[in-house]
């Protein structure tokens, strides 16, 4: 169950985190993994990992947000059976204190990155007849989460894209769902961390593991094996939907 043998991946954010988790199982699965990623560098030992241990996988360096650089990378690429809209950048911050240049930045990371994906990804999913999405979402999306005003934005208009997209090509054999996780412990959560809290680390920390019902974070192959039924033959009824992946924190946290 759950093999991805031959199929091609590209998973946008895929040199670090959760990005990094998905990368890693897909290829294990018999993907040919394409890491699409702003940080080069930084993502090529994950695809030198991919390669050491059998698999298929190649870093394109490419700003999600930037629409030219995205159709580039996937033409050349030429072929999408699995697309994972997972880049993303956080921001902290009230309505009062996001500025303009915060709200640009984020809307077009986290939004229009998707949208470039998709606008690149579904003129190559209807002509191969098929195809399967997952995007990145939040639990941000859902519930209120304090100082995180453009951040939700960006993950409710993720859900919002991820229904249009599931209605709008369930005639041509393509599937689309989102993931909401709560606190991942990745790099992300660390920067964020120290670029808001300094001299608070350890502290934040502790509070942001217990926020979670389950009492702690989740790790990014948690996520990555949640992706994985997503895009497997395995989910073949399953288009639509938003799965939360949050130790309770939407239905138990009273
Ligand atoms: N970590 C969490 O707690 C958490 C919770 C819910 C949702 N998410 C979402 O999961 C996704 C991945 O988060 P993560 O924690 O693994 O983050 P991360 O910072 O560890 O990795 C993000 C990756 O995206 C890449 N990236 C950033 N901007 C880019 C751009 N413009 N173009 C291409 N690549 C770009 C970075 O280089 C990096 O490799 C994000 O969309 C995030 O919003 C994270």
């Amino acid at each position: 169950m759950f093999q991805l043998t031959g199929k091609t991946a590209i998973v946008t954010g895929g040199g670090s985190g959760i990005g990094k988790a998905i990368s890693l199982l897909f290829a294990k699965q018999g993907a040919h993994v394409h890491i699409v990623d702003l940080n080069k560098e930084g993502a090529q030992p994950v695809a030198d990992e991919i390669i050491a241990a059998g698999g298929h996988a190649k870093v394109h360096g490419c700003d999600v947000s930037n629409q030219e650089q995205v159709l580039n990378v996937f033409n050349e690429i030429g072929r999408v059976d699995i697309l994972v809209n997972n880049a993303g950048i956080a921001h902290v911050g009230n309505v009062e204190t996001t500025t303009t240049a915060d709200f640009d930045r984020i809307y077009s990371v986290n939004v229009k990155g998707a949208y470039n994906a998709l606008f690149a990804s579904i003129p190559l999913m209807k002509k191969q007849g098929a195809g399967v999405i997952v995007n990145m979402a939040s639990i941000g999306s859902s519930v209120g989460i304090t100082d995180r005003f453009a951040y939700s934005m960006s993950k409710g208009a993720i859900v919002g894209i991820t229904l249009s997209v599931a209605r709008d090509y369930l005639h041509s054999n393509i599937r689309c769902n989102c993931i909401s996780p709560a606190r991942v412990h990745t790099p992300f959560v660390d920067g964020f961390i120290s670029k808001n809290y300094p001299g608070k680390e350890d502290e934040m920390f502790e509070k942001l593991s217990k926020s979670q019902p389950i009492g702690r974070m989740a790790q990014p192959a948690e996520v990555a094996s949640l992706a994985l039924y997503l895009c497997s033959d395995e989910a073949s009824f399953v288009t639509g939907n938003d799965y939360p992946l949050d130790g309770g924190f939407i239905k138990l946290n009273n």
